[in-house]
């Protein structure tokens, strides 16, 4: 018994801003950000929260998949940027398509969050707890991001991106890996609420650690590092070279990042799907949103293996073999 991606869906807010238009704000240029990173232009909400953006992908999801709201089993949220601390967006999801029988929870493990879910997914479902799961990773960077800082707003944009999974007999999951090395945490935070107690006398306001705060080249290493030696993990457990692999879905934070794990993996560098050119770095839905955009254009085939692998605060990484 395995875990099978029977549909996938991705949804981006409409307002696109390009670097030129980051340009106007602080002191970067085109060039600069897309030798830098790929990034070209990146989609920004112009209010709809997190859980919008995660309710059309669930909605999406459940036409694709052909299924009935009741008949889902599990609803699987990641985010680091939820609309609220509680209800959990995976609620908020739950209640908008009205999938009653399910069970739904949010978790937390920045741009691997995806990775994360989908790996608690399968668990459900290969030990026959559930029969199906709706996984999704959903942000709204935007709210988080310093839009002074030119170090970190030219990195990140907006959206959702999911998977509807079920078990099956044949193709599906083949063998993955999460993992996290917590004493890096702080090289990549956001989202610090401190403990100022208003009781106390303590003035209130936006915590400067509520932005993201990130040591961009630390993270680089790290990123390079964990996502090869996972990979290379993942293979050998299953026992596939790297030449059967006919795409990798990597975490869509940078070009740079890509090429130097193309390079150490020798998989070769056509066979990374990108669209960081047009989103950026969108955290938890990176991964599903161009996993989404590669099912979409009708580049995978039944059976064909596919890994998906990223990295992202915490610091966590995530990869995953896939037989599609
Ligand atoms: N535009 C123009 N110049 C910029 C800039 C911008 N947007 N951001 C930084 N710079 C400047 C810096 O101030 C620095 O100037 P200095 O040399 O005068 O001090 C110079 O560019 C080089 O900065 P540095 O941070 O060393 O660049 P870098 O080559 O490491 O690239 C990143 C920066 C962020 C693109 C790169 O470190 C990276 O991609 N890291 C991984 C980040 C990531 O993936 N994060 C998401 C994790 S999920």
């Amino acid at each position: 018994m395995t875990t099978r991606i029977i549909a996938t869906g991705a949804y981006a807010p409409g307002q696109v801003i390009t670097n030129n238009d980051l340009a106007k704000i602080v002191d970067t240029s085109d060039e600069w950000i897309t030798q830098r990173t790929g990034i070209k232009e990146r989609h920004i909400s112009s209010g709809d929260n997190t859980s919008v953006l995660a309710i059309n992908t669930a909605k999406q999801l459940l036409e694709r998949a052909g299924v009935e709201a009741e008949s889902v089993d599990l609803i699987i949220v990641a985010s680091v940027t939820p609309d609220y601390g509680t209800p959990s967006l995976g609620c908020m999801v739950q209640k908008e398509i009205g999938a009653v029988n399910a069970v739904a929870f949010d978790v937390t493990a920045a741009c691997s969050g995806f990775m994360f879910a989908l790996s608690i997914a399968d668990k459900y479902i290969r030990t026959g707890v559930y029969n199906n799961a709706i996984v999704i990773g959903a942000e709204t960077l935007s709210k988080i991001v310093d839009w002074s800082d030119r170090s970190t707003c030219v990195l990140f944009g907006d959206g959702a991106g999911g998977a509807f999974v079920e078990k099956s007999e044949t193709d599906g999951i083949i063998k993955e890996e999460i993992g996290t090395k917590g004493e890096l945490y702080d090289i990549l935070t956001e989202g610090y609420t401190s403990c100022s107690n208003a009781f106390n006398g303590n003035e209130s306001g936006t915590d400067p650690l509520w932005y993201v705060n990130m040591n961009g080249r630390e993270v680089f290493k790290f990123a390079t590092k964990s996502v090869v030696k996972s990979v290379e993990r993942v293979l050998a457990s299953a026992d596939v070279s790297p030449d059967e692999i006919a795409y990798v879905v990597p975490h869509q934070a940078n070009v740079r990042i890509v090429e130097v794990i193309s390079n150490k993996l020798k998989i070769p560098y056509e066979k990374f799907y990108m669209n960081m050119d047009r989103y950026g770095n969108t955290s938890s839905a990176s991964i599903p949103m161009a996993l989404n955009e590669l099912n979409e254009r009708g580049l995978v085939k039944r059976g064909d293996k596919i890994l998906l692998t990223g990295f992202g605060g915490g610091m966590t990484w995530g990869t995953m073999l896939v037989s599609w």
